[in-house]
């Protein structure tokens, strides 16, 4: 969507993978506190967003969408003060039907009062969801809003949330600034490996402006390992997936820490070229040792060598499955271990991968005598 908005993916947290309903003001406040303290905002991750349950299940007597006084007793208006007041920016969420998942009420045929009422309280960011959606298809459901947001006059970050269900790579680009390519993901390494899969398919529909959404990062839930979770980061990192933070960031064990704070593993999300890393190659029963790889700003690359089966494996990124010149030579830096591990590659390199694991390299050619890349 053309909006200004996207020029990166969106990083930031999201209270649903962690605290699904039970969410109030002061959780909302405390995690903005947490991304502040633990110096996360200022490696990108400012959008805090409130997900699903945050109104009372009925409108008010003029029609408008009302906050829970129970748990937000203050206010969204009040809330966007003091996330703004932290420098960060605040999100919320309602539905392209007539109810949310959780009951709600939704947005549609309500459109330009709740961007309004949304643009009042001076929000930054919508999380629009599909459920009860009365069988309307998404692609005369998502516009609507997009067109209700932009007449605010506000700028506000227009997440759609249709769950991959009509393919909306194909007609979500001019719509909003992402789109959920799955279903829901969970805090397994299933659901994880077959986001990641699902999401590719739709590699070169994302870009600068809007972004494929193979969902929010389960990251320090507790249901992966230390491993896993690395490689659910480095992927969602090369597949330019918004970095949204599912986890409660107030009590995060130091490993959750690491990950989501590895610099040079936001900077590959980041990199201004916006160009989707994908799958590149997979060896091994049922293609578990798998390459992934995009290309870069500055002709480097970003390149994944990622180990889905049970035992330790050597896995190779062969130059020509990057799309490089076999003679070009390449030094290669482990994101994970921040340091340089070979100076002149050439044709090819791999490693040993632990089962489950995932390394990320940054490649930097030594001549510039490259051609894009160009994946089979
Ligand atoms: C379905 C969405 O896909 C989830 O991310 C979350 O927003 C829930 N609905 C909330 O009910």
């Amino acid at each position: 969507l053309n909006n200004g908005l996207a020029q990166t993916p969106q990083m930031g947290w999201n209270s649903w993978n962690f605290f699904a309903c039970d969410i109030n003001e002061t959780v909302i406040k405390e995690t903005a506190d947490a991304l502040i303290s633990t110096g996360l905002a200022d490696l990108g991750y400012v959008y805090v967003n409130i997900d699903d349950c945050w109104s009372l299940p009925t409108r008010n007597s003029e029609g408008q969408l009302v906050p829970d006084p129970k748990t937000f007793p203050s206010g969204i208006k009040a809330l966007a003060d003091y996330i703004h007041g932290k420098g960060l920016k605040l999100g919320i969420y309602s539905d392209a039907g007539v109810f949310t998942c959780q009951v709600r009420p939704g947005s549609i045929y309500h459109e330009s009062d709740d961007a309004k009422l949304f643009a009042s309280w001076d929000l930054d960011y919508l999380k629009y969801d599909n459920c009860y959606n009365l069988g309307i298809p998404p692609k005369e459901r998502y516009p609507p809003m997009r067109e209700a947001l932009n007449t605010t006059g506000r700028t506000i970050f227009y997440s759609i949330c249709e769950w991959g269900v009509d393919d909306p790579a194909l007609w979500a680009g001019k719509v909003g600034n992402s789109w959920r390519t799955t279903d829901d993901i969970n805090d397994t390494w299933a659901s994880m490996t077959t986001i990641a899969d699902l999401n590719d398919k739709w590699a070169s529909y994302a870009g600068p402006g809007g972004w494929n959404d193979p969902d929010m990062l389960e990251v320090g839930n507790g249901g992966m390992s230390y491993q896993e979770y690395r490689a659910h980061f480095s992927i969602w990192a090369l597949m330019k997936a918004p970095l949204l933070i599912g986890c409660d960031v107030r009590n995060m064990t130091a490993e959750t820490y690491e990950i989501l704070s590895n610099e040079e593993v936001i900077a590959i999300n980041q990199d201004s070229l916006g160009v989707q890393g994908r799958k590149v190659n997979v060896s091994g029963t049922d293609g578990v040792y798998q390459v992934w790889a995009g290309p870069l700003s500055g002709h480097r690359l970003a390149v994944a060598l990622w180990n889905r089966g049970s035992t330790a494996k050597t896995i190779t990124a062969k130059w020509e499955a990057l799309g490089l010149q076999s003679s070009i030579s390449v030094s290669v830096r482990d994101l994970w271990q921040h340091k340089l591990v070979k100076e002149d590659a050439v044709s090819s390199f791999g490693a040993l991968v632990e089962a489950h694991d995932c390394h990320l390299y940054l490649f930097t050619p030594k001549t510039e005598s490259l051609s894009t890349l160009a994946f089979a």
